[in-house]
């Protein structure tokens, strides 16, 4: 029976964070285990910066965005050395199980922190859902309705000036933000590197439904592909409509979370605990078809996630 174990953020924070975190501390002092809260990620597991959780220590956090663990990178860790002093730290406390909550590098730190003996669980954290062994991560929708709600605002004002709007959506190197608020905004264009793109042909079409009436534009641009205020300038070029570039940057990672993100948080958390409760540890919990599953974090780490290009088509055809 597993007595303690630890619950950490690492990467990039993502709204939802606060509430998996609560449902790890919860679930694991329901189950009369001990709780640790690391802070700042691995850095924290190195230093020691480490506080004792109880009841009241994880109060009035589900409904916000950020994380009470703080989060990091921490390069450290990536060394055989920093592994050793993390597992050290764990042994000193007595801690034998650890929740990571983060993005793909987390859960390669938790997979060798798992080869030295200590029970990890990975849980998907991070607003771009690029995680392969999962549908879903932990905060993915509130980032799409910031994303959504700004989108909105610019279109306001791309309107009252006919002019296109040219909008930089986060996801690092995936296109699952953009396509999803480029449909829930009704751009009239989606750029992803998933799918192929070409600008004379965004631009000529542009003309095409401008000569039929269209006044102004909105085109998601994701941020893998970058350069916006480069494609806003090239679409003003070729069509000689006002173009304006915005890139949505950090401000997409903050906020409340939605209902989901506190929901899929909660479960995931809990999910994460009964695994630890059963000894059992080197695992990345995902969601598939609405079910909580988990993978051997290699598995996962190999896996490789589909971009939903029937949505991008649907957008592309409809966008009259
Ligand atoms: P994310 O978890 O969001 O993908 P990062 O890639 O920045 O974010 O990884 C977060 C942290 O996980 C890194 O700062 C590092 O401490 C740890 N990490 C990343 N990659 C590895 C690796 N290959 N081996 C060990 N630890 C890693
Ligand atoms: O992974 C979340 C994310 O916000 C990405 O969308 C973005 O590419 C990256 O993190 C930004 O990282 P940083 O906070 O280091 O600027």
């Amino acid at each position: 029976m597993i007595k303690k174990i630890g619950v950490l953020t690492s990467g990039g924070d993502a709204p939802g964070m606060n509430a998996a975190v609560r449902a790890v501390v919860r679930t694991a002092l329901s189950k009369g285990m001990e709780v640790y809260g690391i802070r700042r990620g691995y850095a924290g597991l190195i230093t020691g910066d480490i506080i004792k959780m109880d009841e009241r220590s994880v109060s009035d956090i589900i409904h916000r965005g950020g994380t009470i663990l703080y989060t990091a990178r921490c390069p450290e860790f990536r060394t055989e050395e920093g592994i050793l002093k993390a597992k050290a730290k764990c042994d000193e406390l007595g801690i034998e199980g650890l929740v990571v909550i983060g993005g793909d590098g987390s859960f390669r730190g938790a997979a060798d922190l798992s080869a030295k003996g200590v029970l990890c669980i990975g849980l998907p954290g991070t607003i771009d859902n690029d995680i392969a062994c999962t549908e879903y991560t932990i905060g993915f929708d509130t980032a799409m309705n910031t994303a959504m709600e700004l989108v909105d605002k610019l279109r306001d004002t791309s309107q009252s000036h006919d002019r296109c709007s040219v909008v930089e959506v986060m996801g690092r190197g995936a296109g699952h933000i953009a396509v999803n608020t480029g449909i829930a905004c009704g751009a009239t264009d989606i750029i992803t590197k998933e799918v192929p793109y070409d600008i004379d042909a965004i631009a000529k079409t542009m003309l095409e439904k401008q000569a039929k009436g269209k006044k102004n534009f909105v085109v998601i641009v994701a941020e893998g592909i970058g350069h916006s205020q480069e494609i806003a300038t090239m679409i003003q070029e070729k069509t000689h409509i006002e173009a304006r570039a915005t890139i949505l940057g950090h401000v997409q990672r903050g906020g409340n979370p939605t209902l989901r993100d506190r929901v899929e948080a909660t479960r995931m958390g809990y999910y994460a605990v009964e695994l630890l409760e059963q000894g059992i540890g080197n695992r990345v919990v995902g969601l598939k078809d609405n079910k909580l599953v988990d993978y051997d974090i290699q598995e996962a780490l190999s896996m490789t996630k589909a971009y939903d290009e029937k949505l991008h088509h649907i957008a592309e055809q409809i966008a009259f």
